[in-house]
């Protein structure tokens, strides 16, 4: 066994400044994301923390798969339960999240990456990361599972994905994963879900859409120009098309950036 590459939940926890995390770590799961919800339907508490070395379903954004190989990534998944209501607490903890990630890997591994709206981390403009924020309403409480995928180490993708996507280590650096996962949870603890005006500006300065021209494809519509030209405090995309400013939400929209087929 390679023990730099190994998983630990003992080298994580000792890793970590932010002590209220609850650590599991598996070798294989369908998807950290889909146990982590049944576990909060169960009661599992605020900060339970859930990882698995790889995933047989992992799931991304609008039921798309995300490859979870072994060995290679970081599948970890995340328990939250936010005060704020479920309409806001999802898009503005993806937003947190991503920011959290990016400085994450800045830290660990000195690359720079760039954050497509709304969930996707890039770098060179392929993905490196996608984040799943899923809210559930437990009885009269709301929670949300934060799921995080990040390729870490070069793995060979699938051909749909081989344009797309890349690891950290394509570009030099693939960090211990137990540190990688470490620092991202401190990260998350350190930003404050209550005040997105502390944390806003360092996340717009990362983004990878705003300022530019991009295309919208509208669930069920005609695909769109716009430009994008902010991000509100609770995650949604301001853009500006034919002189008309408007909000739209992750839910309703994917996004495209010039000719790249990188969907959101
Ligand atoms: C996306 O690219 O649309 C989001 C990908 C999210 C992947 C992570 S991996 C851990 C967690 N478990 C899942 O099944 N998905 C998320």
């Amino acid at each position: 066994m390679n023990h730099t590459n190994h998983l630990s939940k003992e080298k994580i926890a000792s890793l970590l400044q932010a002590k209220h995390y609850r650590i599991t770590v598996v070798d294989a799961l369908p998807s950290t994301n889909t146990a982590l919800k049944e576990g909060a339907i169960c009661g599992a508490p605020h900060g339970e923390v859930l990882i698995a070395d790889h995933q047989t379903a992992g799931r991304g954004r609008l039921e798309r798969s995300f490859y979870s190989p072994s060995g290679s990534g970081i599948y970890m998944s995340v328990l939250l339960r936010p005060s704020l209501p479920l309409s806001i607490a999802a898009g503005r903890i993806t937003t947190l999240a991503a920011l959290a990630v990016s400085r994450a890997i800045r830290r660990t591994s000195r690359l720079k990456t760039r954050i497509k709206w709304v969930n996707d981390l890039l770098i060179d403009n392929k993905k490196v990361c996608g984040i799943l924020a899923e809210g559930i309403r437990i009885g009269e409480e709301n929670a949300v599972v934060l799921g995080i995928g990040i390729n870490v180490k070069s793995a060979a993708f699938p051909a749909e994905l081989a344009d797309i996507a890349t690891s950290l280590e394509e570009h030099g650096v693939a960090p211990d994963r137990n540190v990688l996962i470490a620092a991202i949870l401190d990260e998350l603890f350190s930003l404050d879900l209550a005040h997105p005006q502390d944390w806003m500006s360092e996340y717009k300065a990362q983004s990878a859409v705003l300022g530019k021209s991009v295309w919208i494809l509208p669930f069920g519509g005609e695909p769109y120009e716009a430009i994008a030209i902010d991000v509100t405090d609770n995650g949604a995309l301001m853009i500006e098309r034919n002189g008309e400013i408007f909000e739209i939400f992750s839910g309703e929209v994917s996004l495209r950036l010039e000719d790249k087929e990188l969907i959101s």
